[in-house]
């Protein structure tokens, strides 16, 4: 608690980035010095490339992928298809999102975190430190395993920024260390060698030089030490080593001066590449050891690595939905029949049924085999006569589909829960999903059902259909209404959105409509063209391309383009895909329309919010909510499948008016860009990229394109801001998250306002939590409200569980919210931190020395592993090296533990052999063996350990050492 308050007192205090200590999250404006995201993004790259490389040798196939400093995402998600062909269409976005998830809360750490000792290794709090990148290591490993990925990335991009904070510093360069720490992430060593707290470890730096403020005896010695780091006040032990830098009052305390190597002007910034290197490394051992407990495949898809969307229904169920439900199940069935095994197969299943009083419960899986017997047990039953629960069935579906996926929600009925619409409007800016309505009943007149009452209340009226025309717009989804019996003509969209590497060029909403035109640029890069345009069935269209041929809507199939009507809908598929250049849609309607215009493209971009610190060399970090009316928003966006795209433009367009602000363009390498904008005013907005690509065609033209975002930006008066003081939460457990409210003019906060504030606070888990339902500004605050939100974690909660937080406060008038999003996890303290043990118990045969002769010989392998009596228990056992064949069983050790019996045996034509065995909570233990030909007489077993114990009750002993065994089979 107290330290949070110091962090809101800070904040309002000192600009922020004077409290940035470690390595420059985000960017590094000045110089060139290597930030977080820097160290994050090349490490998983390179790992993940690694991964790619192995399982591509397992199976046979080539990888020619040089794996160094120079990867991109889009050059190693391109190595790793398996099809591996560069001129095949492929979206990196979903990479790209997930390491930006990871970078992004790295970085929060310095701003969640900002003042605590261990999360940054400051004041020699190894043990601490150590504690937290353990404790983070396991609960990632536990989210992976209840597969929730976003969760898993999330926890991994805090633990790493620590680990990375350690080589920045601590003095492990400066002892002249090249390789990672590994006894940070191995919570069963000693960590060996630390400066006592009254050892003496530093001396003045001469002169502002702090080169050689190291004490010799420290160095020699190989002794390990932190700076020591405080904004308050100037007290460290004696003779202790400072952090050093503007901030640090204990830099000025004798020894003056300080250590870290945060950036290239820090106090030992001659060695920040170095400590940068080795960041990046100790980081790639991190991946490695949770690549190891979870396996490559669900390592690479918690690193993101999964080109393929989502599938994802919320289905109404009552008993007007059977044809509906037949349908959604007929175009599914298509599209998994279609795609398995090829890589546009979804990468998962979502089904969410809802009716009334029911919804849920969510069905989430990689199995296509397994959606597919869902949707064939939904039966239309029930209701009839009452709206149903379509909302708290997609707010179940937008929480837990990946970011960026598109929903289809089938229903023929008002929602009952329009309440939530606020809700699901912060979980669609969060996300990022699209979601896409098909109604149907809307239209059919004929087909309405009456009650006995007179018309049917499942009969939707204009504003039942504009709250679903709301969400759609919000998302870049569409609101598609149809008949009943045409509805299979319109889930050609959902098709159309399970293509690769679809993107969105241009799309707009007038309501109320008006005659207009507008014009998009079709790229080089682009396929498969494609127009939505929705609205009356008056409306009229005329599509003109680039070199000025015509086509108007009364020719259904002409030079241009062929069309289908359904309902709403007109699909428009463009005939060519090499037109480039600026085509135009007028359309003619007074009544209420939208127009999409998507393509397939490799080319596309991610965006995120950002928030600065403040200061001049201030840095940013992730802002979720709505940016502040008349203030300034900064994005930071990545341009994904193409090196060698120059970014021209970036816009915020009002989605119903002519205003558009252009923002300023601060290139920050590879792809990414800064973008400020400057007095945004109150609005909807989309946001418009325009650049040039001069390489992704064979042509060498520069070809203009331009893609645009799905979701709208809104902006608010309103700020919330929350911050939990830990990111975890225990089950049993309850957390206090303190927010604040406030009003603002201009993007400031307005200190002489006041106000009330209705508040809602949600979670995605259905925990339960508190909250105040009003917050009230009263004069003489400052013009701030404070609350706070309880959420309590049942005992039951499994380790790994996710729970995302929104709080959100509307002013009284009803006219404006804005919101706070929280991510948790749950996570139990793991008691068990030791590695499953290898005790090699033979082996046999031997190998003949010639290796012609390899194939018709066998050797064999057998070791015993256990996790000890007080340990969660082996749950896998793989082969990590060796191309044989594991048998493994189970026997009872003598003190009652149980022993995993590995029978390895393999050709002589592959003589090494490594196990890894891993334990319930993801610690892992490997045992090695080889087979050395040799002619000498008798077979000996030798095993090269790093303990000697052997046997049952010795387990205890060996309990904290991880045995490493190398057998070398001898010659008969
Ligand atoms: C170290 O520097 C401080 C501050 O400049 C000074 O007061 C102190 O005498 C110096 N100590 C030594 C041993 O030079
Ligand atoms: C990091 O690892 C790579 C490859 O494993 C190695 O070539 C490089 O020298 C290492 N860097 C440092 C700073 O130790
Ligand atoms: C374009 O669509 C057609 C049919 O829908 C499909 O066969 C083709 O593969 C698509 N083109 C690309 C580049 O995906």
């Amino acid at each position: 608690m107290a330290a949070r308050q110091t962090v809101m007192f800070l904040a309002v205090v000192f600009p922020l980035s004077g409290l940035i200590q470690g390595f420059q999250p985000l960017f590094s404006f000045h110089g060139k010095s290597t930030t977080h995201r820097d160290i994050t993004q090349r490490a998983v790259l390179r790992k993940t490339a690694e991964v790619c490389r192995d399982i591509a040798a397992s199976k046979g196939r080539d990888f020619s992928l040089t794996i160094d400093d120079s990867l991109s995402a889009d050059k190693v998600q391109r190595a790793c298809s398996s099809t591996g062909t560069s001129s095949s269409l492929l979206s990196t976005v979903r990479f790209q999102t997930s390491i930006a998830n990871m970078y992004f809360s790295n970085a929060a750490v310095d701003v969640v975190f900002a003042l605590s000792e261990e999360y940054h290794f400051d004041d020699e709090t190894f043990e601490r430190g150590r504690d937290v990148i353990t404790a983070g290591v396991a609960a990632v490993k536990a989210s992976v395993k209840l597969e929730n990925f976003v969760a898993g990335r999330w926890t991994l991009g805090r633990v790493c920024h620590t680990l990375q904070d350690f080589y920045s510093h601590s003095n492990w360069v400066e002892l002249g260390k090249t390789t990672p720490y590994s006894t940070l992430i191995k919570p069963d060593q000693l960590l060996e060698n630390l400066a006592g707290l009254s050892t003496p470890t530093c001396r003045n730096c001469t002169g502002g030089n702090c080169d050689n403020n190291l004490l010799p005896d420290l160095l020699q010695q190989g002794l390990l030490t932190s700076g020591y780091f405080n904004v308050f006040s100037s007290a460290k032990p004696a003779g202790k080593c400072s952090h050093g830098g503007t901030f640090d009052q204990t830099s000025r305390q004798e020894p003056v001066g300080g250590i870290n190597k945060d950036d290239v002007g820090s106090s030992h910034g001659s060695l920040h590449h170095k400590a940068a290197d080795l960041a990046v490394n100790a980081t790639m051992e991190l991946l490695e050891d949770i690549r190891v407990a979870v396996g490559d495949k669900n390592f690479l898809r918690l690193i993101g690595l999964s080109q393929s969307s989502v599938l994802c229904f919320v289905i109404d169920t009552t008993g007007s939905m059977s044809d509906d439900i037949a349908e959604a199940k007929r175009v599914s069935f298509n599209i998994i029949d279609s795609k398995r095994g090829t890589q546009q197969e979804p990468s998962a299943y979502i089904l969410v049924p809802f009716n009334d009083p029911g919804f849920g419960p969510l069905m989430i899986t990689t199995n296509a085999d397994v959606f597919k017997d869902s949707i064939n047990k939904l039966t239309a039953m029930g209701g009839g006569d009452i709206p149903e629960l379509c909302l708290s069935g997609l707010q179940l579906a937008l929480t837990a589909a990946p970011q960026s996926s598109e929903i289809f929600v089938f229903t023929d009925a008002p929602a009952k829960d329009a309440h939530l619409k606020s809700t699901i409007l912060a979980l669609i800016e969060s996300t990022k999903s699209v979601v896409t309505f098909m109604l149907t009943e809307v239209l059919a007149s004929r087909r309405r059902r009456r009650s006995p009452q007179g018309v049917s209340s499942r009969e939707m009226s204009q504003s039942d259909t504009q709250l679903y025309r709301d969400l759609a717009r919000a998302s870049g989804g569409q609101a598609i209404e149809v008949t009943k019996s045409s509805l299979s003509l319109a889930t050609v969209v959902i098709e159309d959105s399970s293509a690769s590497a679809v993107v969105t060029l241009f799309q707009v909403v007038r309501n109320p409509g008006r005659p207009d035109h507008f014009t998009f640029t079709v790229d080089g890069s682009l396929r498969n063209i494609t127009a939505y345009i929705t609205g009356a069935s008056s409306l009229t269209f005329n599509l003109t391309s680039s070199t000025g041929v015509s086509q108007s809507s009364s020719q259904s199939s002409g030079p241009l383009a062929s069309f289908t009507t359904v309902g709403n809908l007109r699909r428009i598929s463009l005939n060519t895909d090499n037109q480039t250049g600026s085509w135009k849609i007028s359309v003619d309607s007074n009544n209420l329309y939208s127009v999409k215009v998507t393509g397939q493209s490799s080319v596309n971009f991610i965006y995120n919010l950002v928030e600065a610190h403040g200061g001049a060399h201030g840095d940013f970090s992730l802002k979720e909510g709505r940016p502040l009316s008349g203030g300034n928003a900064s994005l930071l966006v990545t341009v994904t499948g193409s090196d060698t795209v120059n970014v021209t433009e970036v816009t915020l367009c009002d989605s119903s008016g002519p205003t558009e602000v252009n923002g300023s363009l601060q290139s920050v390498g590879s792809g990414n860009f800064l973008v400020t904008f400057s007095g945004v005013p109150a609005g909807d907005f989309v946001l418009r990229l325009r650049g040039e690509d001069s390489g992704s065609t064979s042509r060498s033209t520069l070809s203009s394109f331009q893609r645009q975002a799905s979701t709208q930006i809104k902006t608010s008066s309103i700020s919330v801001t929350a911050q939990a003081n830990n990111t975890n939460i225990e089950p049993g457990s309850t957390i206090s998250i303190p927010f604040t409210v406030a009003t603002t003019t201009n993007g400031v906060v307005n200190d002489s306002a006041t106000g009330t504030f209705t508040v809602r606070a949600n979670n995605d888990r259905s925990y339960t939590l508190t909250s105040p339902s009003r917050v009230t500004i009263a004069a003489g605050s400052g013009g701030k409200a404070n609350g706070t939100v309880t959420l309590t974690a049942p005992a039951s909660a499994a380790s790994g569980t996710d729970v995302t937080l929104t709080i959100e406060a509307e002013n009284a008038a009803a006219t404006d919210i804005n919101y706070a999003v929280l991510r948790l996890s749950v996570a139990a303290k793991v008691t068990d931190i030791t590695r499953p043990v290898c005790q090699v118990v033979s082996s046999s045969t031997s190998c003949p020395s010639s290796s012609s002769l390899c194939a018709s010989s066998q050797w064999k392998f057998i070791a015993n592993l256990t996790d000890g009596i007080n340990g969660t228990g082996i749950e896998s056992v793989t082969i990590r090296q060796g191309n044989g064949t594991l048998n493994t069983s189970t026997v009872a050790g003598a003190g009652g533990e149980n022993i995993t019996v590995a029978h390895y045996s393999s050709s002589c034509c592959s003589q090494n052999v490594e196990l890894a065995a891993v334990d319930r909570v993801g610690n892992v233990g490997t045992c090695v063996g080889q087979a050395r030909e040799s002619t000498t007489a008798a077979p000996t077993t030798t095993a090269a350990v790093n303990t000697t114990s052997t046997g049952g009750n010795t387990l205890i002993i060996s309990h904290c050492l991880w045995i490493s065994v190398v057998v070398s089979v001898l010659w008969k």
